[in-house]
């Protein structure tokens, strides 16, 4: 047994001996998904800490290789970012196909589906992952899980018009907590303008794909944080080197 399972449609490609501290592995795995750009594509850029390590990998493959590649920010952190390292940037509207998102993630099942939205960023996340051919998640060893929801709540972005009733209406049909995400400042709002409830579920989430469908139908609720089926390949810093994971 590995500390990871492993289903059946998934599977262990490629490994290397060296040991890590975490930081490091989601350097690695920042660095792994270059492997994946190639010239000419467009690129879905995700949010986070491991994603900043990726930025700047990019921008530099860019200018050494004189590649010609758009971006697609999913975040106005990120947008920013990119904009230092010289990435050529596009909207949606302009390029509404992406060939491949590289993003990250705050936890991965063994059948690649996700909880995300640590950093506020799910929606534009959840609509460049649905445009895109191929998703890509880079993570350290920490976010790869069992179950999803058991050791990180489920980011929901809501409309802050009735968020009350809406977390009101979310605790009472699912069996979890549902907190306001706050800032220095008040509540957190998202690059679209809305709130976060963080959600945590008090054994888990025991059908992802399920919970997305009947949080769907919950009025207020903008997006959920849950990514089920959008992962194609998952790229792992551990403290052996990287793994890689594929549908
Ligand atoms: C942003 O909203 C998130 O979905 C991030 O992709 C996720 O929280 C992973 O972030 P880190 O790479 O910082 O752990």
């Amino acid at each position: 047994m590995t500390i990871y399972g492993i289903n059946f449609c998934t599977k262990v490609r490629y490994l290397i001996g060296v040991k890590l501290d975490r930081e490091e592995m989601k350097r690695l795995a920042a660095e792994k998904a270059l492997d994946y750009i190639e010239d000419g594509m467009i690129i879905g850029i995700g949010t986070g800490s491991t994603v900043e390590y990726f930025i700047p990998k990019l921008g530099e493959k860019i200018k050494k290789e004189k590649l010609s590649i758009i971006g697609i920010p999913t975040s106005h952190r990120t947008k920013n970012l990119a904009r230092e390292y010289e990435i050529p940037l596009s909207t949606l509207k302009d390029h509404p196909e992406i060939d491949v998102t590289i993003d990250g993630a705050d936890e991965v099942d063994p059948e690649l589906n996700l909880i995300k939205g640590g950093g506020g960023a799910l929606t534009r996340e959840k609509i460049v992952a649905f445009s895109s051919k191929k998703e890509i998640i880079i993570v350290d060893e920490s976010k790869l899980v069992q179950k999803l929801g058991v050791s990180f709540p489920l980011p929901i972005e809501v409309i802050p018009f009735g968020w009350y009733p809406t977390k009101l209406k979310i605790e009472e049909r699912f069996d979890c907590k549902a907190e306001l995400r706050m800032s220095n400042e008040g509540p957190f709002t998202s690059d679209n303008m809305n709130y976060i409830l963080d959600c945590e579920f008090s054994s888990g989430i025991e059908d992802p794909e399920d919970l997305e469908k009947e949080l769907d139908r919950i009025p207020g609720i903008v997006e959920t944080g849950l990514f089920v089926n959008l992962a194609d390949i998952v790229i792992a810093g551990t403290r052996e080197g990287i793994k890689i994971f594929e549908k």
